[in-house]
């Protein structure tokens, strides 16, 4: 048996039982190196000055982790006006924010323009909606390549079955706008899903869409999307996302296309969960212990409102116990439990039948890989507090991030009685 947070020194200066008496639990746990190399990586993924990794927000929106990502010299992807105002707080200043639309308001567009962001537009008619208010334009266009992967149908956002982004037999009608409005279209994007391991068809994706971007004359970017991987069942020994071979590949794809066809653009992707997702933790109490019909139920403050990713997609997310601040191997045996939350359904549940070490009331469980989509999908159901997030720095200490909900904070939307 291995522990992932010892052996990266995950906590630096301090355990589980300290972080969670000084800031109570559930609560996510972020490690500044780990975050930091991991931007690193995706900063570096094609060497040279033309390419672009944009961090994608929507996996973690931490104004901490935002402001790594811009020192780590990240541009980023945002999803909606909240985005964009969030990352603009964050200091990325407007020509490294790209707005990914799909499905918004023309006020959601005319936020983004006076913003002075580049905006890529996911349907013929709200292109057509963006030349009405902004003929003689600059955009980006968000085609469909054709092919799909990811870790669920929830999650896969190319190829037959998908409401994102415009067909390539559609790229004539695109064009045909494009000249109504007098558009220039500056960008081409794609994502086909989220979480692959195995770089293949996102490989053939690039190929195929290097081939659709030879539609388009004026591009200045051609933006492939993110979705790169990492080993949610690392305690079993998954390998991670093989990097090198993956950027050897990409890169010999882009010189490729960029020498034959002498084209100058700029290439991105568009990362999240391999940036974020091993820099996090989500730390939570065994509340109580009980055997219904057999099975035996872990109940803990990690209720679906925290962590919704194993509710939603059955996703797994590896957990380690600790007892008095030290991780607790298989030496005093393991028993097959299910860990659920405190919230009111059944689904509320964490990890189903899991072999864990021999579990006590009042133990910490370190739930792994949950930097990405944890805090980000949170929510206040049965009027839960979201949780606090803590980032342990460069030199070990541990600081508060965002601090708690309050009970205030329930009510603070409403109008004043
Ligand atoms: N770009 C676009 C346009 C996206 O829609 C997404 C994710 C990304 C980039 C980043 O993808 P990543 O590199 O993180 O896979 N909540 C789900 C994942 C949904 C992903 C949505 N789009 C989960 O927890 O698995």
């Amino acid at each position: 048996m291995i522990s992932y947070t010892s052996n990266t020194q995950f906590f630096g200066h301090s355990n589980p039982k300290e972080l969670a008496e000084k800031f109570g639990t559930p609560v996510y746990v972020y490690n500044e190196k780990i975050l930091r190399e991991k931007m690193r990586d995706m900063a570096q993924l094609i060497s040279g000055p033309s390419f672009t990794a944009n961090y994608s927000i929507k996996t973690n929106a931490n104004m901490s982790i935002l402001q790594m990502a811009l020192e780590e010299g990240l541009n980023a992807d945002a999803m909606s006006p909240g985005e964009i105002y969030v990352l603009k707080k964050a200091g990325f200043p407007k020509e490294r924010i790209f707005y990914v639309s799909n499905n918004v308001s023309s006020g959601e567009l005319q936020y983004a323009m006076d913003e002075g962001v580049v905006i890529s537009l996911d349907s013929l008619s709200q292109l057509e909606r963006f030349g009405k208010i902004n003929r003689g334009g600059r955009c980006a266009v968000r085609l469909n390549p054709g092919i799909g992967a990811g870790h669920h149908d929830k999650v896969i956002t190319a190829g037959k079955k998908t409401k994102f982004a415009v067909s390539e037999s559609d790229i004539p009608e695109i064009r045909r706008i494009a000249a109504e409005y007098d558009l220039q279209i500056i960008g081409i994007n794609q994502h086909i899903g989220s979480l692959f391991m195995d770089p293949s068809p996102f490989l053939l994706a690039v190929e195929h869409f290097l081939e659709l971007a030879l539609k388009f004359e004026n591009l200045e970017f051609v933006d492939f999307g993110g979705g790169f991987g990492i080993p949610y069942h690392k305690l079993e020994g998954e390998l991670p996302f093989d990097l090198q071979s993956f950027r050897a590949s990409l890169e010999v794809i882009v010189s490729t296309w960029t020498q034959r066809y002498g084209r100058k653009v700029v290439f991105k992707s568009e990362p999240g969960r391999y940036i974020a997702a091993e820099g996090g933790v989500l730390l939570g109490t065994v509340q109580s212990n009980k055997v219904n019909s057999g099975v035996i139920y872990v109940g803990t403050d990690i209720g679906m409102n925290v962590l919704v990713r194993p509710s939603m997609y059955d996703s797994w997310h590896d957990v380690e116990v600790f007892r008095d601040g030290v991780w607790m191997d298989d030496r005093l045996g393991t028993q097959k439990v299910t860990v659920v939350g405190n919230i009111c359904e059944s689904g509320d549940i964490l990890a189903k039948d899991r072999e864990l070490p021999m579990i006590s009331e009042g133990d910490i469980l370190c739930v792994l890989d949950a930097g990405a989509y944890g805090y980000s999908m949170c929510s206040n159901y049965n009027n839960r507090l979201r949780p606090a997030e803590v980032l342990i720095g460069l030199n070990g200490e541990p600081r508060l991030i965002r601090r708690r909900d309050t009970l205030e904070d329930l009510i603070a939307g409403f109008p004043e009685n």
